[in-house]
């Protein structure tokens, strides 16, 4: 516990994890093959299966994950993904959407991408979930349309709005420097998600002192946000190289 190992992450499941152990995953996998992780090939359903297995009941698991484009095709990379996902028993609990504020990645034929998806797979029904919630718009007291009465007259009455709702599934977030992170080293790996990602889904799919997994941590944003809110971590990565980013921006943390 509270440790990021250098390991292949199908290998360490099967090996070194219990079953039923894990409450909550965030994590990334590599894209397609639009980036090489010194090499290393990527065995999607090997992956799903460990997970399942490590997976307490009512656990969830939270895939982020975009398509590559080659010929002007999309992938579908993702969606494949998540079949293999459900194949393995999980339920797709939700399609949720990473919407970047900041997009550089534009095509002359096609509208601009701004988005990646989460999905947010599930053991069973979700043992955890802790709403986050948005400010509505209006807020006070406001006259409101009672139950028509037999006169059928539709009455109002004062009545308090809500000072806030549930979120909806479609989550913004800058990316870049201060966006991403303040952490200047972690853009030392190529494909750093959000600080803000991982801890909102740490925050709505699990409790403080339960255990968060990261497969593949890269710079270890999931482990560093599960720690700065009172969570336990496991990470792991292929890569020596980026689990050193890791270990130094959970030393930043600790300071
Ligand atoms: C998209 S990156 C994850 C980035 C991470 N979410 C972050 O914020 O830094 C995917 C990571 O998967 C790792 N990886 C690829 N195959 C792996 C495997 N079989 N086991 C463990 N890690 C793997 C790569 O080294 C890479 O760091």
């Amino acid at each position: 516990m509270n440790q990021i190992i250098l390991a292949n992450c199908v290998e360490f499941m099967s090996e070194k994890m219990e079953p039923n152990s894990i409450d909550l995953t965030v994590t990334s996998p590599p894209y397609d093959s639009l980036r090489d992780y010194n090499g290393y090939t990527f065995d999607c359903a090997s992956v799903a299966q460990g997970l399942f297995r490590v997976t307490k009941e009512g656990g969830v698991v939270v895939w982020v994950v975009a398509d590559k484009i080659k010929n002007g095709n999309k992938s579908l990379t993702s969606f494949k993904q998540a079949i293999l996902f459900q194949d393995v028993g999980f339920n797709v609990h939700d399609v949720m959407i990473y919407r970047k504020k900041n997009t550089p990645f534009m095509r002359s034929n096609a509208y601009t991408n701004c988005y990646e998806f989460m999905f947010v797979f599930s053991k069973g029904k979700p043992k955890t979930f802790n709403p986050l919630t948005t400010e509505t718009v209006r807020q006070g007291v406001e006259m409101m349309p009672t139950n028509k009465g037999p006169d059928g007259i539709n009455n109002k009455v004062p009545g308090k709005l809500n000072d806030s709702k549930t979120k909806i599934n479609i989550w913004d977030y800058a990316v870049g420097l201060h966006g991403t992170t303040s952490d200047k080293i972690a853009f030392q790996h190529p494909a750093v998600f959000p600080e803000k990602l991982a801890e909102d889904h740490i925050l709505s799919w699990s409790n403080k002192g339960d255990l968060i997994f990261d497969p593949m941590c890269g710079s270890g944003t999931t482990c560093k946000m599960a720690a700065k809110n009172g969570r336990n971590y496991i990470g792991c990565d292929v890569s020596e190289e980026y689990l050193e980013i890791a270990r130094e921006r959970l030393k930043l943390l600790s300071n």
